[in-house]
């Protein structure tokens, strides 16, 4: 089953690396993707903040993308600890995820406050990744689709532009668990997605949903395979460069 579009696969190597370790990886995965002529799939790497700069830097010259995971609304300021859209962009970033479903949970991060960093991203010429995904219980309550298309609201509600939006649709429960929904159940929420989004874009537009939740080598291929998903957000799998390469592969 092999797809008909360029899949973005990107890895959310998280709170993990050092300068060391991310040598290490990326230089295995130039090797791969120097070793690979065509490749049909858009590489992104979400490495910690404290790399950006070493990964970008040994990314340069090729067509791997480099992205943030996280980013402050704010343009600058009295704000500790924190970094804005715009240094992400400064760093060499093209996209920045937002709203992932840990610093919602860790962070307390609200949808007002994640709007307002897709908003802030958007207006640093980036893409927003924006995660969103339902919990456990709500899956099993069948209210997964509401729970998913509120955290949606704030954008749906806004007059952004939404062009550079992706949208990373992550189950909760299916993050870093090795459980993921069915194929059905992830075609199902995507769908739904592409359809409350479109009605705020213009008519040749569609907002690209991606899959998040983990993805692995054996499981990338199917879920690419569907005509709504495109792309996935790569966490664990993506610090192992045979198995992100295994689902690079799967997308071309
Ligand atoms: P996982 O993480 O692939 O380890 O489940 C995905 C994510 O959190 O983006």
């Amino acid at each position: 089953m092999k797809i008909q579009k360029t899949a973005l696969i990107a890895g959310n190597w998280k709170m993990n690396g050092t300068i060391k370790e991310a040598k290490r990886l990326v230089s295995s995965l130039l090797e791969k993707y120097n070793a690979t002529p065509s490749l049909d799939a858009k590489i992104l790497i979400c490495p910690p903040m404290t790399l950006l700069n070493y990964v970008g830097n040994l990314l340069e010259g090729t067509n791997i993308f480099l992205g943030g995971q996280n980013c402050h609304y704010e343009v600058s300021g009295a704000h500790t600890g924190e970094v804005s859209a715009n240094m992400m962009r400064d760093s060499g970033c093209s996209h920045v995820i937002v709203g992932h479903s840990e610093r919602r949970s860790q962070y307390g991060e609200t949808d007002k406050e994640i709007f307002c960093k897709v908003e802030a991203v958007l207006e640093h010429g980036m893409k927003a990744i924006m995660c969103v995904g339902e919990t456990l219980k709500s899956r099993q309550e069948g209210n997964a689709i509401n729970y998913v298309t509120r955290q949606l609201d704030e954008v749906l509600n806004s007059r952004l532009s939404l062009e550079n939006l992706v949208i990373a649709y992550e189950p909760i429960w299916a993050i870093g668990s090795g459980k993921t929904p069915k194929i059905s159940e992830i075609e199902e929420i995507h769908e739904v997605i592409k359809k409350v989004l479109s009605k705020s874009l213009s008519q040749n537009h569609e907002v690209p949903v991606i899959y998040g939740g983990s993805v692995n080598p054996t499981n990338a291929e199917e879920v690419l395979g569907l005509e709504a998903v495109n792309g996935v957000l790569v966490g664990g799998a993506s610090l192992n460069t045979n198995d992100f390469w295994e689902i690079v592969n799967a997308a071309s």
